[in-house]
């Protein structure tokens, strides 16, 4: 039988623009430098940003498994460590001071990553394409991590509606790495617990952006709370329904939402016109996003359309997020 979950008195929501990330990794990093440098969390990237289409991180995480089904939580399977990457090395000292000859070169030599399937893209030059696809836990309404763990040691904060593991009451039983469908718990094997983002909730009872946010160099991301009307996230979400979440068909009902790509029309060949058809295919875009991109797509087209032929566009006024106060309101400002 599910669990009997307390709905948060308020929801955190997190929105990032695919149409301005950069793929800088200045928010993974600053995940990482902020909360994963302990022992045995080496490994960790609570924040990632990744090649889409690609393999991601953990490799083929996306066909891991977990998530609901039928209205039962479903066990995943455990992403072999060999799927999140081989940490490698550069032989400088061998270069510079012991003669050796030859190109300096990672080893052992990497043969996948979260970036690794951009030079070629999908698709032919010239209508090769991808984006990049920023991934951290979904702080969900129905989280399967919280559903599937037997010890009861995560619970979402009822004044924010973040996802936390308690450590003291967590033993390492890991259902909550199996039952993730986003693959976004990891295990520790040093401390046998398992970590997870904890959507900077230190920084939120501050009123201080999450590190990934603030440092967005980018200006691609938006947070707030959902029920604050004037928040852009609300906006976004609610208003203008531009923003999607990421695999809706996973059941989880996640809190971060993405505004889907959009990209410029294909060129035809040999004589270079342009064709009817986006570079992107929408159908590669549904398999991320649900069906709801289609309409999204129109949405933002048009919207961009009327700045271009110098019209008033809040929707779009929202999206260029001219001041950070109105990307990150109340209580972030
Ligand atoms: Fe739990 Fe995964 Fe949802 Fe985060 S994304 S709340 S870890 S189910
Ligand atoms: Fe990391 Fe905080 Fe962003 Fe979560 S909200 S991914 S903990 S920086
Ligand atoms: Fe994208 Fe912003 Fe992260 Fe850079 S910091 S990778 S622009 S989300
Ligand atoms: Fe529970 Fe995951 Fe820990 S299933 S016991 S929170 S490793």
């Amino acid at each position: 039988m599910a669990k009997v979950m307390k709905a948060p008195k308020r929801q955190l929501t997190y929105v990032t623009d695919l149409n301005k990330c950069i793929g800088c990794q200045t928010c993974t990093v600053a995940c990482k430098n902020l909360w994963t440098t302990g022992p045995g969390q080496e490994y960790m990237y609570w924040r990632n940003v990744e090649t889409s289409p690609g393999l991601g991180y953990p490799r083929n995480w996306q066909t891991k498994g977990g998530g609901y089904k039928d209205g039962e939580v479903q066990v995943g399977k455990l992403p072999p460590m060999i799927d999140y990457g081989i940490p490698f090395e550069f032989d400088y000292n061998g270069r510079l001071f012991e003669g050796k000859k030859g190109r300096v070169r990672p080893s052992p030599t990497p043969r996948s990553g979260p970036n690794w399937d951009e030079d070629q893209g999908d698709g032919d030059y010239p209508n090769n394409s991808y984006f990049y696809l920023p991934r951290m836990c979904n702080h969900c309404t129905k989280p399967a991590c919280l559903e599937a763990c037997p010890n009861d040691a995560i619970y979402k904060r009822e004044e924010d509606g973040i996802v936390v593991i308690h450590l003291d009451k967590c033993k390492g039983t890991q259902a909550c790495v199996q039952s993730c469908p986003y693959a976004k718990p990891y295990f520790n094997p040093l401390t046998n617990k398992s970590n997870k983002c904890i959507g900077c909730f230190p920084r939120i009872e501050k009123g201080v952006a999450p590190a990934c946010v603030a440092q967005c160099v980018g200006r691609a991301m938006h947070v707030g709370f959902i029920d604050d009307t004037n928040s852009s996230v609300y906006k976004l979400v609610k208003q203008y329904k531009v923003a999607l979440p990421l695999h809706p068909e996973f059941g989880t009902e996640p809190n971060v939402f993405y505004i889907p790509p959009v990209l410029g029309p294909k060129m035809e060949l040999p004589d270079g016109t342009m064709s009817a058809d986006p570079k992107i295919p929408l159908a590669q875009l549904e398999e991320l996003f649900g069906k709801q991109v289609r309409d999204v797509m129109n949405i933002l087209q048009a919207e961009r359309m009327k700045k271009m032929e110098g019209k008033e566009s809040e929707l779009m006024d929202v999206l260029i997020g001219r001041r950070s106060a109105d990307m990150m309101i109340s209580p972030m400002t």
